[in-house]
Order: structure tokens, then C-alpha cells, then sequence
């Protein structure tokens, strides 16, 4: 896009933006806005305008710019992102990083990975991407649309993937999910309670089966309980609600998983957890 039309677009969105956002989140949602927007019809300054004029009236209303772009960033990749999935975190991209460095400690073969819960697929595909002793990858969730999403953020990945729309919750249902070295999971982690003070952009947007789970440690106990049956030598890797994370230690020390560690994130909060299997 020319730079005349770039500073146009940028100045007609921090204007449209008044009222709503304060002059530098206006900007900086407009700077991310036109770094990320693929127009549908680039080549007519009228197709610009009229697609920015509807985009406008969705941020107006705290429409997430992620989705009103199709896109995240995470992990320094750009991910497919739609209302079907949770906008990738950054938290999430430090347990990327974590996984990563434990498992290049612990493991050197050929790895069978599987993400409970993969949304967009942006934990597991990351994590797979850039791990290379990982050489298949599961990739589980519960929604069909999310699960479009992920696909398509796979693309025409070198990885050996498998998409699996199975509620995991359901235990009958775990016949079949066997073989993993490797048990990443961002599960839903919100309690209902906290839906009060939660933003806007995030309650009214964002998909409630990928925020809350009752009571909030109910994947935990899932997942350890998944994990302890294996046979094999396992190492998960899960994000956590940090409100409840002494009842997330407890639940996987009872599961008798080894090697048990709690994560800060970078703001300081117990943030993830991790524990091997033997
Ligand atoms: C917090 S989101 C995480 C998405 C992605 N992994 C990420 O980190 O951005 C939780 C995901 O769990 C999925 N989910 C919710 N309930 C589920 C269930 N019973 N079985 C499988 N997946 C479920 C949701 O559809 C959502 O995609």
C-alpha cells in the first residue's frame, strides 16, 4: 500500500476510534490494523474506504482487532484467527518457550505430541514447529470450527498431523488417544464467578467453551488422569489459571506425576505447570 494512503487509512481509524479507545490505544490498534489487513479489493481506493468504514463500526464495539483482521501473532508467526478460536496469548507463547527448552533437556527421539484443547492450533503447532525431535503432532478439540482453524493454520505443514473433534471431558472417549510422549494443553481455566469482571472485547467475543470450565480445575483432573494411564515415559505441559494453581499442584501430586514445576509468567504468576510421567 502506498505511504500517502497508508497515513489516510491511519489517520480515518484514529478518528473513528474517538470515544471509545484513548488517542494511543486508537493508534496503536490502527498501526496493528494496517500492518495485518489484507483488503479484499486493494486496488480501489473506494473498495479501501468502504471495507475500513465497516471495519471501523466493529472496533467501535470492542470487536477484538485480531479478528477484525483474521490474524494473530504468536510466536513470531502469523496465525488464522476467527471467532471460533481464542486469540492467541502471550502467556501461551512462554509455555511454547518452556516445553521447548525442558524438552530438548529430557528427550531425544522421535516424539508423538498431542494438544488438548488446540483452539487455533497456535500452542502445538508452535511448539512442533520449532522442537524438531516432535514429528507428530494431535491436534484435539471439542469445537468443529475451531478445528477449521487449526487446519488451515497447519497449511502444508512438513508435520504429521492429526485433527481430532472429540469432547474431551468424556472419558469413553479417550479410547483411541494413545502413544503421546508429549500432553500440551491450554484448557478452558476461567471460573463463571470471574465473568463479571472480565472486558468486554473478551466476554462478548471470544468463544465461552474456550474460557470456562466448572468447577475451573476440571481439565486438570482430566488430563493428569489421561496421563497416569500411559504407558509410556510422558511429559506435560499445561497453563493454569493462577488463582488456582495450589488445587492444580495437588491434582497431578495425586495423579503421581514426577518432577512437578510451577512457572511464573512474565508478570510474576504461577502461570504453568509442569510434570512427567514414567
Ligand atoms: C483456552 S482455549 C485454548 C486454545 C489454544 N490452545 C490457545 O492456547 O490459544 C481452550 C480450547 O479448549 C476447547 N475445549 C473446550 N471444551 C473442550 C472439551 N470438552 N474437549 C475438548 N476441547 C475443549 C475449546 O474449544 C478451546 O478451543
Amino acid at each position: 500500500m502506498v505511504s500517502g494512503l497508508k497515513h489516510k487509512l491511519f489517520k480515518k481509524i484514529v478518528s473513528g476510534l474517538e470515544g471509545v479507545y484513548d488517542t494511543r490505544e486508537a493508534e496503536n490498534i490502527a498501526r496493528y490494523y494496517l500492518e495485518d489487513k489484507t483488503f479484499e479489493n486493494p486496488d480501489t481506493a473506494e473498495g479501501i474506504m468502504d471495507e475500513l468504514a465497516m471495519d471501523i463500526i466493529d472496533l467501535r464495539k470492542k470487536k477484538p482487532f485480531q479478528y477484525v483482521v483474521g490474524k494473530a501473532y504468536f510466536y513470531d508467526q502469523l496465525y488464522h484467527v476467527n471467532e471460533n478460536v481464542l486469540i492467541p496469548r502471550p502467556e501461551t507463547e512462554e509455555l511454547v518457550y518452556i516445553s521447548n527448552k525442558m524438552i530438548g533437556q529430557q528427550m531425544t527421539d522421535k516424539l508423538n505430541a498431542l494438544d488438548i484443547g488446540c483452539g487455533s492450533g497456535c500452542l502445538g503447532l508452535s511448539l512442533a514447529r520449532s522442537c524438531k525431535v516432535i514429528k507428530k503432532l494431535d491436534l484435539l478439540d471439542i469445537s468443529a470450527s475451531a478445528l477449521e482453524v487449526a487446519k488451515k493454520n497447519a497449511g502444508s505443514t512438513e508435520l504429521d498431523c492429526e485433527f481430532l473433534q472429540i469432547d474431551f471431558l468424556n472419558e469413553e472417549n479417550w479410547e483411541g488417544l494413545s502413544g503421546y510422549d508429549v500432553i500440551l494443553s491450554n484448557p478452558p481455566y476461567i471460573d463463571t464467578s470471574e465473568a463479571k469482571t472480565m472486558e468486554s472485547n473478551v466476554l462478548d467475543y471470544e468463544p465461552h467453551v474456550a474460557l470456562f470450565a466448572e468447577p475451573p480445575t476440571l481439565f486438570y483432573e482430566k488430563i493428569a488422569k489421561f496421563s497416569a494411564l500411559s504407558d509410556r515415559k510422558i511429559f506435560v505441559a499445561v497453563e493454569c489459571n493462577p488463582i488456582f494453581i495450589e488445587k492444580v499442584v495437588s491434582i497431578f501430586e495425586a495423579s503421581e506425576a514426577k518432577n512437578i514445576i510451577v512457572h511464573k509468567d512474565l508478570q510474576g504468576k504461577d502461570r504453568h505447570l509442569t510434570c512427567n510421567y514414567s
